[in-house]
C-alpha cells in the first residue's frame, strides 16, 4: 500500500491518527480545569503505566484541553537524575514570561518573577534562571522544598486567578523524582489548593510512581486520581486500526484485525507499529488480509527489537542482561527476587546491586515487597528472542 498515505504513528508521544478508549480521562480532565478556574476544587490526574501504552501522548491531550479552556501551559519531562525543582523553575519562568507577552500583566509578574529568582538563587546547585528581576525574598526561598514550592504555586496561582486565566503543567516521566521530593511537589500544590487556585499539575509515570506515603498520600488522593493507562479491550484495539486507515479508504479484514490484536495484546505502541509494517506491506488497494498480516509480522517484531525494545538494554551491565533473562525465564508478570536468584545459582542478597540497577534505570519495578517486573510490556519474549539460551549467560 502506498506508504506515503501510511496513517500509523509509533513513536515516543506521537499522537495516534486515532485516539481511542480515553475519553473518560480527557473529559474528567476537562471538567476538573474548568472547576478550578471557577474557584472550585478540580482533581487532577496521575497517570501510571508501563511503556508505550500512551501516557505522554495524554499529557499532550491535557493541555490541549487546558488550552483549549484558556490555561497557560507548560510540560516538563525529568530525567534519570531526578531533578524536579529546577525544571518546575524554568516552566514557572516560560509561563509567567508568556502571560507577560500575552497580557501585558507588567507589575504582578515582576513580582512573581522576583519571588522565582528567589527560589532558584536558593536551590542547591541551582541555576540562575537569568531573570532580569530583582529577587523578591519571602515566599519561596527558605531552603525547605515544600514551603517553597507552596510559595511559587500560590504566586503562580493569584497571578493567573486576578488574570482570569488558569495554570497546568504537565511533568512527564515522574517516577525518576525521588519519594521526598514528590512529597515535597504534592504538598506544595496542596496549599494553592486549599486557596482554590486556579494552578494544577498533570503527572505521569511507571507503575512505581503511585507508591506516595504519610501526609503527602492523604493530600494527594484529594488533589489527584490516579488513572491506570494500560493496553487496549479488544474492541478498542479494533478501533485504533480500522479508523486510521477507514479515513484512507482502506478496510481491514476481520481476521487481520484479529492476528494484529492477538500478537500485540492491544499494546498501544505495538498496535502502532504492527499497523504501519502491515500498511508498507499489504498488496491493497482495498483491503488489509489476514495473509498481509502474516507477512508483516516478522518485519513489525524486528522493528521492536531493534527499536521498542533495543534502546531499554543499550546501558545494561553484564549481570543485569543475566538478570533480565533469568526473569524472561520465569515467563510474564511478576517475579520473585528469590526465584531469579535460584535460577543464577547466586543468593538473592548477593543481587541486590543488580536488582537496584535495574529499578534505577526503570526498566523494571517492584509491584510488591520480594517482587521484580518489567516496565515494557511483553519484555520477556523480547529477552528470549535476544538471548536464546539462559546457560549461554554462564
Ligand atoms: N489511545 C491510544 N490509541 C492508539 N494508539 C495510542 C494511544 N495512546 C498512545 N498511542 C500510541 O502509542 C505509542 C506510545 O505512546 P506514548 O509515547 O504516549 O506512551 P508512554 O506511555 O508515554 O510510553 P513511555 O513510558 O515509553 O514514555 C505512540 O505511538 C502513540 O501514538
Ligand atoms: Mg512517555
Amino acid at each position: 500500500m502506498d506508504a506515503v498515505r501510511n496513517p500509523y504513528s509509533p513513536g515516543a508521544g506521537t499522537r495516534p491518527p486515532a485516539l481511542v478508549g480515553r475519553d473518560g480521562e480527557i473529559e474528567s480532565m476537562d471538567v476538573a480545569l474548568q472547576r478550578l478556574r471557577l474557584g472550585r476544587d478540580g482533581r487532577s490526574q496521575m497517570l501510571t503505566g508501563l511503556r508505550g501504552v500512551g501516557k505522554t501522548v495524554m499529557l499532550n491531550e491535557f493541555e490541549q484541553v487546558a488550552d483549549g479552556r484558556g490555561y497557560f501551559h507548560e510540560h516538563i519531562e525529568v530525567g534519570e537524575d531526578g531533578d524536579l525543582a529546577p525544571r518546575l523553575g524554568s516552566a514557572f519562568r516560560r509561563v509567567l514570561l508568556s502571560m507577560e507577552a500575552r497580557r501585558r500583566i507588567g507589575e504582578r509578574v515582576r513580582r512573581a518573577l522576583g519571588v522565582l529568582k528567589a527560589f532558584s538563587i536558593r536551590l542547591p546547585g541551582g541555576p540562575e534562571l537569568s531573570i532580569d528581576v530583582d529577587a523578591v525574598y519571602g515566599p519561596a526561598d527558605s531552603g525547605d522544598l515544600a514551603t517553597d514550592l507552596s510559595g511559587l504555586f500560590v504566586e503562580l496561582g493569584e497571578v493567573a486567578r486576578d488574570h482570569d486565566t488558569g495554570v497546568l503543567i504537565t511533568i512527564d516521566e515522574l517516577h525518576y523524582v525521588a519519594q521526598q521530593t514528590l512529597e515535597a511537589l504534592v504538598m506544595g500544590l496542596h496549599r494553592a489548593a486549599q486557596l482554590r487556585l486556579p494552578i494544577t499539575i498533570a503527572g505521569a509515570g511507571l507503575p512505581s510512581l503511585a507508591a506516595l506515603t504519610g501526609e503527602a498520600k492523604s493530600y494527594a488522593e484529594r488533589m489527584f486520581t490516579f488513572p491506570v493507562i494500560g493496553s487496549l479491550p479488544i474492541s478498542e484495539a479494533r478501533e485504533a486500526l480500522v479508523l486510521p486507515a477507514k479515513d484512507e479508504g482502506v478496510r481491514w479484514e476481520d481476521a487481520a484485525l484479529d492476528r494484529v490484536v492477538a500478537v500485540t495484546r492491544g499494546y498501544p505502541y505495538f498496535l502502532q507499529e504492527f499497523g504501519k509494517q502491515v500498511w508498507d506491506v499489504a498488496e491493497g488497494p482495498e483491503v488489509i488480509t489476514a495473509e498481509d498480516v502474516g507477512r508483516s509480522i516478522p518485519v513489525a517484531t524486528a522493528e521492536l527489537d531493534d527499536g521498542f525494545f533495543r534502546v531499554r538494554t543499550g546501558r545494561t551491565s553484564d549481570p543485569e542482561r543475566a538478570y533480565l533473562r533469568a526473569m524472561a525465564e520465569l515467563g510474564p508478570g511478576p517475579a520473585h527476587s528469590g526465584d531469579v536468584a535460584a535460577l543464577l545459582r547466586k543468593k538473592t542478597t548477593s543481587l541486590g546491586p543488580t536488582r537496584e540497577g535495574l529499578i534505577r534505570k526503570a526498566l523494571c519495578y517492584s509491584p510488591r515487597w520480594g517482587e521484580i517486573d518489567f516496565t515494557v510490556p511483553m519484555f520477556d519474549e523480547f529477552m528470549k528472542r535476544w538471548i536464546p539460551d539462559l546457560r549461554a549467560l554462564g
